[in-house]
């Protein structure tokens, strides 16, 4: 019916739907990449679609981005796009449960929560949870003693259980990682399962688990407010702690952040680490096992800056884990052609005109016009698709680490990290910088940036590089496809990745 309601000629052209409400609700939720590419051959960068009800107006490509991610003004606007299925999880007062102008006060306070001193203190628990893991986790535990024989782990369950490991033990803390053991897991399990698609579309369904997601959502905030005022009555802080850090903050009229606000944003941590994390360290290793050439370059450079004549590799330390081109490489490219988030979302509060160098109009109907967001539409941009654009990537869909190497930050690295058969490629890369006009933008860009990115760097790298120390890897098959229908885009089934305890080291 909505359909045969005349639209204005400035609403951006629509995509065709059959069944109204539903709208492309299930083309664009099983696939959203095709969705869009066909999309925009037919309207250009900027068109609306309908989702269960939604008026959904996407823009695509860098300018795509930029107009959704760049603007100053609020009239796109994250916590009316957000708030509905995140508050009930984090908890109430933080993110997008409170004005814009106090949560970019919060997020300073993260910020300088996660500093650089914390991180250097991080690269040795990763490690030593990686490695206790490996040698004690189910999944390793056939070949534990036969260094031939290969085994096989699935890559998701794996990187899932390492992820909560390393975050509860670095920026969470000691008390949670050792919770984590016991009553922590069955919590965040709950806390979790409201964290779905379903949550996303229906906020508002009776369903078990929604209530046992507010349920362990009260439970953790009193769990972190029992742990912060034990630290803060022992006196002696520890200085790797984060919760700590976050009471030592204050809001520009001088008031702290009061426990349960504390309690929220640790919530809001380890939930916003965790999925994106977990896939992109799933989508690494998938790419390793399949890749041996990069597989031996990441080995032979932890040879080349931590090998010792006693042919032993030494401990990392965070600065030289900063240094390395080819583990950077490798997850800057995996993050590139798996961005974790693949729809960037905005509620329009007030009409916005679009620029006409992006709206560029196809059909007849929209030759002379100007578009104009209306009120009430949510405003898309989809990293996958400026990702994956052929005008700005040489054979965008290839993973192909070397790419960054050769031509990008790390290029005076390039010969180092050669493969061995000396070839030097440039796959284009060209001017991809952090702004919030650039095709690649895995974390984001603007007011709303990701502030995790150098801590999921450091967790991901150390994570990475110590699985390779201790494990050969092998996938049998090609890396599979997308999985869409998880919030955060997970590797299909299968993805059991092969490995051998490596030898010498
Ligand atoms: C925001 C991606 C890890 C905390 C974002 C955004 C993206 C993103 C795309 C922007 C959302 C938007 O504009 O709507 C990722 C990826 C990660 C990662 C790909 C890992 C590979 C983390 C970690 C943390 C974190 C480890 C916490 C320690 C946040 C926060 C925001 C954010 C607080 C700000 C949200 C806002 O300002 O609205 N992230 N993230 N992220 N991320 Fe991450």
């Amino acid at each position: 019916l909505r359909q045969m309601i005349p639209r204005r000629t400035s609403d951006p052209p629509h995509v065709f739907h059959w069944i109204p409400f539903v709208g492309s609700a299930i083309e664009y939720g099983t696939n959203p990449v095709p969705f869009f590419t066909k999309n925009k051959e037919k309207y250009g960068d900027v068109f609306t679609f309908t989702m269960l009800g939604r008026e959904i107006t996407a823009a695509l490509g860098a300018k795509g981005n930029n107009f959704v991610l760049g603007g100053k003004s609020l009239d796109f606007n994250a916590e009316d796009a957000y708030t509905h299925f995140t508050t009930p999880v984090f908890g109430t007062d933080v993110i997008y449960d409170v004005p814009n102008s106090i949560f970019m006060q919060q997020k300073k306070f993260i910020k300088v929560a996660l500093s650089t001193e914390k991180f250097r203190a991080y690269v040795g628990m990763i490690e030593e949870e990686v490695e206790d893991f490996i040698a004690s986790d189910p999944a390793f535990a056939a070949t534990q003693k036969k260094s031939d024989e290969w085994g096989s782990f699935d890559v998701v369950d794996v990187m899932q259980e390492i992820t909560i490991l390393t975050a509860s033990r670095t920026l969470q803390g000691k008390e949670i990682r050792a919770a984590l053991d016991k009553s922590f897991a069955g919590l965040y399990n709950d806390l979790d399962g409201g964290f779905t698609p379903i949550n996303f579309l229906f906020p508002k369904l009776p369903l078990p688990s929604y209530r046992k997601r507010d349920a362990a959502n009260r439970k953790m905030t009193e769990f972190y407010t029992e742990i912060l005022r034990k630290k803060l009555a022992a006196g002696d802080p520890d200085e790797t702690d984060v919760m700590v850090s976050l009471a030592e903050q204050r809001y520009k009229d001088g008031s702290s952040l009061k426990e349960h606000e504390i309690a929220h944003l640790m919530i809001a941590l380890l939930m916003a680490g965790q999925h994106t994390s977990s896939a992109t360290g799933s989508w690494v290793l998938l790419h390793i096992a399949r890749s041996p050439d990069i597989a031996q370059a990441l080995y032979d450079e932890q040879v080349k800056h931590f090998g010792s004549p006693d042919g032993q590799l030494r401990d990392m330390t965070y600065d030289e884990l900063r240094e390395l081109p080819v583990l950077d490489s490798v997850i800057r490219e995996t993050l590139r052609l798996h961005p974790p988030i693949h729809s960037l979302m905005r509620k329009v509060r007030e009409p916005v005109v679009v620029p006409p160098s992006l709206s560029a109009p196809r059909s007849k109907s929209h030759q002379d016009s100007v578009y104009v967001v209306p009120k009430g539409n949510f405003v898309l941009a989809s990293p996958s698709v400026s990702q994956l654009d052929p005008a700005v990537w040489v054979n965008p869909d290839a993973w192909e680490p070397r790419r960054w190497w050769v031509s990008g930050g790390a290029a005076a690295s390039a010969k180092a990290a050669e493969t061995g058969d000396g070839e030097v490629v440039d796959y284009g890369y060209g001017a991809v910088s952090k702004g919030t006009e650039s095709p690649y933008q895995p974390f984001g860009a603007g007011r709303h940036r990701c502030i995790g990115e150098q801590f999921a760097y450091l967790q991901l790298g150390t994570i990475i590089v110590t699985m390779i120390r201790n494990l050969e890897l092998k996938l049998p098959h090609e890396v599979p496809e997308h999985n869409y229908h998880t919030m955060i885009i997970m590797p299909k089934h299968p993805r059991q990745i092969q490995y051998r305890r490596r030898r010498a080291v």
